[in-house]
């Protein structure tokens, strides 16, 4: 071997050994670029056109989904991947805006709305006690005491809704003593066990239990003294709050003991006489509104197993949909009342943030409870009864002690006698928003069914303003952060401590959550304030708007993926589109119902419309949606998904009206 091989040979190697140094560190560069947030977006503000998009983001589902998971959210490089997601999907928009057009403006924190003047008089007004009777000139007035004690007898369209017993009919079959409550949840029994395979409850309450509460209903009804038109009426709740009786698992494997208390929904609806059937599943820490549980294997949505229900309050949605409860409690921080209702095909009450309190854990900013139920008359008196600020209650703190109106149905129910509608249009003087571009930017039948809704709504009296809503893009993906946020530091002791293994999708998500900076939250926060000014000051008071109007889902009710049975799905992209006109409602604390419009032609799975309110405004978005369900005929879920507990004494598809 010559010196000139030898000297070859040895250039080689050092080229080997450079090449060897130089690729890890242009790796570690090129992943140190990555993890950077990168330089602000720039976005022209006022500009008033459309900008929402989709976003981009890796789907899986099935047996795969739990290796995804470890890579994007346990491996050593999921750091990168997290901010790579975060940055592909508008971290930048988000922060570019905060910086250019938010600069002077504080940080949110919680969408607080202080009641005006008005609306707390009109609460009040409503809420004196014992003032139910007839006022100075012997004309009787409705309070919301004597709506609790008869009903809204009359109200909504019975021939229209009566494939869905409602409140008002198990309260007709009691008061005419057709049967008594112990009769009625004997049925109630046989129809949960038909409807078992539906995968409704967390925690189902066991026949004694239901017996003991139908027992101290017919003792209050045979004394004729029955608590409130809910006394003998089987409700049910959310596993996201405490239910006396019931162990509380947030839709995970690891579920506490039976709890000794009641929270709040649960405890206002006893005390109206309500009888609470157990706790209704949802998927795991609530953080996806397809709605599947993959450790309760459930719910499915009772028009097709083949679709999601809708989530996260998917029990609550399918327990009513299916005729077993003409109420559920439902929480909703992303869609999770709205989008279950319009999956699976009942009405959604969000309200405004504030309005009902509860005090199991976590107190969201962008989450409230409210009412999943059969029609909207139901959700009015779920509203009545869960509403009302509680003392010492967090949101006293946050919002004001005083500032928080009592509830009320004004306009939804004629105050007094006096008022003679007649020959007046159900929503004559009411005012419409509506954001054309938005609102068309949906599946087709769902637009074309939309639109028909609109023109009814139109024929009952309302007035349609166009109206534009700036910068939606940067406000729903603030809203995107802000929930990811809050579930990565609400479920975070189970993320780091976990004593139990976190399904495949929550990991993802909370991962998510917990890797976004603390400029990009503040950035969030300060859009949340521009947001609300916009929303509340601009477009509803700017256009004297009473409500804007949508459709409620951004594509059809999904199917479910191959394989996904016992693993669930994580699909961003999926979700955010499901979720088109959603995140306003929680990201600024204003309340919005879901009301049912139709049904898909092919696959018969139903249709959904949401009507969103200014904050406060709940008796006026339900009295709008009220009328709006007089604009199609119901369709109840296909045997054996359907299950009508009233039957033997109403017999088939009749309401006692
Ligand atoms: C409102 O928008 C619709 C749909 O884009 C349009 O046809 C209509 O002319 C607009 N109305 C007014 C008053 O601008
Ligand atoms: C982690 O688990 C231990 C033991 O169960 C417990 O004492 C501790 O409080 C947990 N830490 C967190 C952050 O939850």
């Amino acid at each position: 071997m010559s010196k000139e091989d030898d000297r070859i040979r040895m250039r080689s190697l050092e080229a080997w050994r450079l090449g060897l140094l130089v690729v890890p560190w242009a790796f570690l560069l090129g992943m140190l670029a990555i993890l950077q947030e990168g330089p602000p977006s720039s976005a022209m503000l006022g500009k008033t056109s459309y900008n929402l998009v989709d976003v981009s983001a890796p789907a899986a589902a099935g047996p795969l989904l739990p290796w995804v998971a470890w890579v994007v959210a346990r491996s050593p490089v999921s750091p990168w991947i997290l901010r790579y997601l975060l940055n592909a999907n508008g971290a930048a928009v988000v922060r570019g805006f905060a910086v250019e057009h938010c600069a002077g403006i504080p940080p949110a924190w919680y969408p607080i709305h202080k009641a005006t003047a008005s609306e707390l008089e009109l609460g009040a007004s409503w809420n004196q006690p014992n003032r139910s009777g007839e006022d100075h000139q012997g004309v009787a007035i409705t309070t919301t005491d004597a709506v609790l004690a008869r009903g809204l007898e009359g109200l909504g369209h019975p021939e229209q809704t009566s494939a869905y017993r409602s409140v008002q009919d198990y309260h007709g079959v009691y008061r005419s003593g057709k049967a008594t409550p112990s009769d009625v949840m004997e049925r109630w029994w046989e129809g949960s066990e038909q409807l078992a395979g539906l995968k409704i409850f967390a925690s189902a309450a066991h026949r004694e239990d239901l017996l003991a509460q139908a027992l101290a209903s017919d003792a209050r009804w045979n004394a004729g003294k029955p608590l409130s038109v809910w006394d003998g009426v089987p409700v049910a709740i959310k596993d996201q709050s405490a239910v006396q009786g019931h162990p509380l698992c947030f839709g995970s494997s690891e579920c506490s003991l039976p709890q000794a208390e009641d929270d709040l929904p649960a405890a206002r609806l006893r005390a109206a006489g309500a009888i609470l059937v157990g706790t209704t599943v949802m998927p795991e820490g609530g953080v996806t509104p397809l709605g599947y549980a993959p450790f309760f294997g459930g719910p499915f949505n009772p028009y097709s197993k083949g679709h999601y229900s809708g989530g996260s309050s998917a029990g609550s949605a399918v327990a009513v949909a299916s005729g077993l409860v003409p109420m559920a409690v439902g929480w909703d921080g992303g869609g999770s009342i709205r989008v279950p209702a319009a999956m699976s095909g009942c009405v959604g009450l969000a309200v405004t943030w504030g309005r009902i309190p509860y005090k199991t854990r976590p107190f969201s900013s962008v989450t409230k409870a409210g009412p999943l139920a059969a029609t909207i008359a139901d959700a009015a008196l779920a509203y009545l009864v869960l509403a009302g600020s509680e003392p010492g209650h967090f949101y006293n703190g946050q919002i004001g002690e005083d500032q928080i109106p009592l509830p009320h149905l004004d306009g939804i129910v004629d105050r007094s006698s006096r008022v003679d509608r007649e020959d007046r249009r159900p929503l004559k003087g009411v005012r419409l928003g509506i954001f054309w571009d938005h609102f068309r930017h949906t599946d087709p039948e769902i637009v074309t069914r939309s639109e028909e809704a609109v023109r009814f709504l139109e024929q009952q009296g309302a007035e349609l303003v166009n109206v534009t809503i700036p910068h939606l893009r940067e406000i729903h993906l603030s809203h995107s952060f802000r929930i990811l946020a809050e579930f990565g530091v609400t479920w975070e002791s189970e993320f780091y401590n976990a004593s139990y293994a976190l399904e495949a999708n929550t990991e993802i998500t909370l991962a998510l959550g917990r890797s976004l900076s603390a400029g990009e939250l503040l950035a969030v926060e300060k859009i949340r304030t521009f947001a609300i000014g916009l929303l509340r000051d601009k477009v509803f008071r700017g256009d004297n708007l009473d409500a804007i109007v949508s459709p409620m889902l951004g594509g059809r009710v999904p199917s479910t993926p191959r394989g996904y049975e016992g693993y669930g799905e994580s699909n961003t992209p999926l979700v955010y589109k499901i979720m088109r006109y959603v995140p306003l409602a929680n990201f600024l604390g204003l309340p919005a119902v879901s009301v049912p419009i139709g049904y898909e032609a092919d696959t018969g799975l139903p249709i959904g419309f949401q009507v969103m309110g200014d904050a406060w405004s709940e008796a006026k978005i339900l009295r709008i949606a009220g009328v709006l369900e007089g604009f199609s005929s119901r369709k109840p879920p296909p045997s054996p998904n359907h299950f009508d507990v009233l039957e033997p004494w109403l017999g088939v598809g009749t309401s006692s009206g």
